[in-house]
C-alpha cells in the first residue's frame, strides 16, 4: 500500500510517499528555519503563509521522487495534530481537498505518533510493544507503545519541552534559532562538569520532567556575569547545560524502563539527534542489557515520511476521516 503523506504542523512543509509503512519512495521537505531565524523563532503567520505557497510543489515533487501518480497512491495521510494551527489547517485542508478529489482515504495522523514511527522506517526490525523517550520542541513524553496505535504515556514534562529549554538556553548563549543544533556542536569542545546545575525532579512523580528551573539557571549565570561585564565560557555552558538535561532525560527513562519492566527503548523526536543521549543511552542501555533503536539522524525532525509509516498503521487501524476533519492544536497521544 502506497501513502501519500503530508506535514504542515509547525515549519517545515513536507511530502513523501511511504509503501506498507516501512519504505520510503520518497520524501521531501522545504524547511523555513532561515525566514523564522531572523526573529529567533517560529512567527506562526509566516509559517502558514510559506506552507502555503509551498504545499503544491512540495507534493507534486514527492510524487515524481517516488515515480507515481496521484491516482497510484493508494490513500492520502497528513498530519492533524497537535501542532501550530494556522499551520496544520494548511495540511489539513490540502489533503481532505486530494481526498475529495480522487476518492482515496484520508488517514490523521497524531504529529508524536509519527515522531515514534521514524524509527519503523531507520529499524525494520522493531515492533511494539516498547517504551519511546519522545523528546520534541514541544514535548517531552515518556510513552508505552502498546501496539501501532496504542499509547500510554507514563511521564511528561510539567513545563518546558526538552527541545524548548534547549533553543532557549541556547539563544541567551547567542546562538542562532533553533539553538538545540548549535549548542549540541558547540558542547563537543566544553567540560560538561565546568557548571554546577541543578538536576530538578518532580516530587512524587519520578518519570515526570521539569526543565524550566534548569533553563533560568543558565539565564541567571548569563544575565549575573553579563551584569559584571564578564562573558561565560559559552562551550563549557553549553556541555554543562547538556549533560545537565541528557541526565535528567536518561534517569527518568531507565529508571521507568526498570519499573515497568521494558526491554525495548526507543527515542524520537527532533532532541532525539542530541550526540551526548544517543551517546549515553547507548551505553547505559548495553549496561543493562536493554535493547535500543533510534531513528537516523536525518529523520529525527519533522518530515512527512514519518506520516507515512504511522498512517499505514493508524489506517489498519481503521482510524479515516471523514471530509469533516478538522486541524488541533493541541491533542494527548493517546487520544484513542
Ligand atoms: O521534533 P522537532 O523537529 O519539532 C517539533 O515537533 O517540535 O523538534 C525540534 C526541536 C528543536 O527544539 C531543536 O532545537 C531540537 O529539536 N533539536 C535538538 C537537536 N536537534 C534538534 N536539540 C538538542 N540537540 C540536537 N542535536
Ligand atoms: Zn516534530
Amino acid at each position: 500500500m502506497k501513502i501519500l503523506a503530508i506535514e504542515s504542523s509547525c515549519d517545515e512543509t513536507a511530502a513523501a510517499v511511504v509503501e506498507d509503512g516501512r519504505k520510503v519512495l520518497s520524501s521531501v521537505i522545504a524547511t523555513q528555519v532561515a525566514e523564522h531565524r531572523k526573529y529567533g523563532g517560529v512567527v506562526p503567520e509566516i509559517a502558514s503563509r510559506r506552507h502555503a505557497e509551498n504545499i503544491v510543489p512540495v507534493v507534486k515533487q514527492a510524487l515524481i521522487d517516488a515515480d507515481i501518480t496521484l491516482e497510484q497512491a493508494d490513500a492520502i495521510a497528513v498530519t492533524h495534530a497537535p501542532g501550530l494551527i494556522g499551520a496544520l489547517l494548511v495540511g489539513v485542508n490540502f489533503a481532505k481537498g486530494l481526498s475529495l478529489a480522487t476518492g482515496k482515504p484520508l488517514i490523521p495522523t497524531h504529529h508524536l505518533r509519527s515522531h515514534i514511527a521514524s524509527n519503523y522506517i531507520s529499524n525494520k526490525e522493531l515492533k511494539p510493544p516498547f517504551l519511546c523517550l519522545v523528546v520534541s520542541g514541544g514535548h517531552s513524553h515518556i510513552v508505552m507503545v502498546e501496539d501501532y496505535t496504542k499509547m500510554r504515556i507514563i511521564g511528561k514534562t510539567r513545563d518546558d519541552a526538552a527541545g524548548e529549554a534547549f533553543d532557549k538556553a541556547a539563544r541567551t548563549m547567542g546562538m542562532p534559532y533553533p539553538g538545540g543544533i548549535e549548542l549540541d556542536k558547540i558542547a563537543e569542545e566544553g567540560d560538561p562538569n565546568a557548571f554546577k546545575l541543578p538536576h530538578p525532579v518532580v516530587n512524587g512523580s519520578p518519570y515526570d520532567f521539569s526543565f524550566s528551573g534548569l533553563k533560568t539557571a543558565v539565564i541567571n549565570l548569563i544575565h549575573n556575569a553579563s551584569q559584571k561585564g564578564e562573558t561565560l565560557p559559552v562551550a563549557d555552558l553549553s556541555a554543562s547545560f547538556r549533560k545537565a538535561v541528557v541526565d535528567c532525560l536518561t534517569d527518568n527513562f531507565l529508571k521507568a524502563a526498570k519499573d515497568f519492566n521494558a526491554k525495548t527503548l526507543v527515542i524520537a523526536g527532533g532532541v532525539s539527534a542530541n550526540s551526548l543521549l544517543r551517546k549515553n543511552l547507548e551505553m547505559l542501555c548495553k549496561q543493562s542489557n536493554l535493547q535500543l533503536f533510534m531513528p537516523d539522524k536525518s529523520l529525527c525532525g519533522d518530515n512527512a515520511a514519518m506520516v507515512g509509516s504511522q498512517g499505514y498503521y493508524e489506517f489498519l487501524s481503521g482510524n479515516i476521516a471523514k471530509a469533516d476533519l478538522n486541524a488541533v492544536a493541541t491533542l494527548p497521544i493517546d487520544y484513542r
